[in-house]
């Protein structure tokens, strides 16, 4: 395992969690709701945000890429797709970071034509100084500089997911 300086500590992250929580149960009041897992970067962050919401929420799982290590391609793939209908459902899109904005933007649009009720995007991370494209997430755990993180689902060609800090290695 590589050496790491924390950039947001598990502590800070379980604050946010609980903050964000509360927001999206404020928001959402009693309704069910959908949350749509992007693979595999958000894996932790939808268990997690998901365990502190009272509301009842159903999940399904969508897998895209962009990445070839670390190049960022420009090119968006689904390399797996939700198995049940959205339709009518109040759908929370869970990322882990939104960096280009290619991906979110991607997803909103190829979801948005499944009917949902209604459809929000919630990422872990915010790299504004990165975008592309026009987008914004709903809910943002954290908003950071541009540098390439690792951890708490984030990986760098597939490692370091498991570290339960986010990350970074100083250039
Ligand atoms: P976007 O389409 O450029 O917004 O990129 C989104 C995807 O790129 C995320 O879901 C991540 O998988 C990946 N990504 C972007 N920045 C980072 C980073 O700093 N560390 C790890 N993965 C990243
Ligand atoms: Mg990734």
């Amino acid at each position: 395992m590589k050496e790491f300086k924390v950039l947001i500590s598990e502590e800070q992250i379980n604050q946010r969690l609980d903050e964000l929580a509360k927001q999206i149960m404020e928001e959402y009041k009693e309704k069910d709701l959908m949350f749509i897992c992007i693979l595999k970067g958000s894996i932790f962050f939808t268990v997690e945000l998901s365990k502190r919401i009272k509301n009842n929420v159903q999940f399904e799982f969508i897998e895209v890429s962009s990445y070839e290590n670390n190049e960022n391609t420009g090119k968006i793939k689904l390399n797996k797709d939700i198995s049940r209908s959205i339709d009518g459902k109040n759908v929370i899109v869970i990322e882990d970071i939104v960096d280009t904005g290619r991906t979110i933007s991607f997803l909103k649009e190829y979801l948005l034509e499944k009917n949902p009720a209604s459809l929000k995007i919630c990422s872990l991370l915010d790299k504004p100084s990165r975008r592309v494209t026009e987008v914004e997430a709903d809910y943002v755990g954290f908003t950071i500089e541009d540098k390439f993180v690792v951890g708490y689902g984030l990986d760098d060609n597939q490692d370091y997911r498991n570290l339960n800090y986010v990350g970074y290695i100083e250039m």
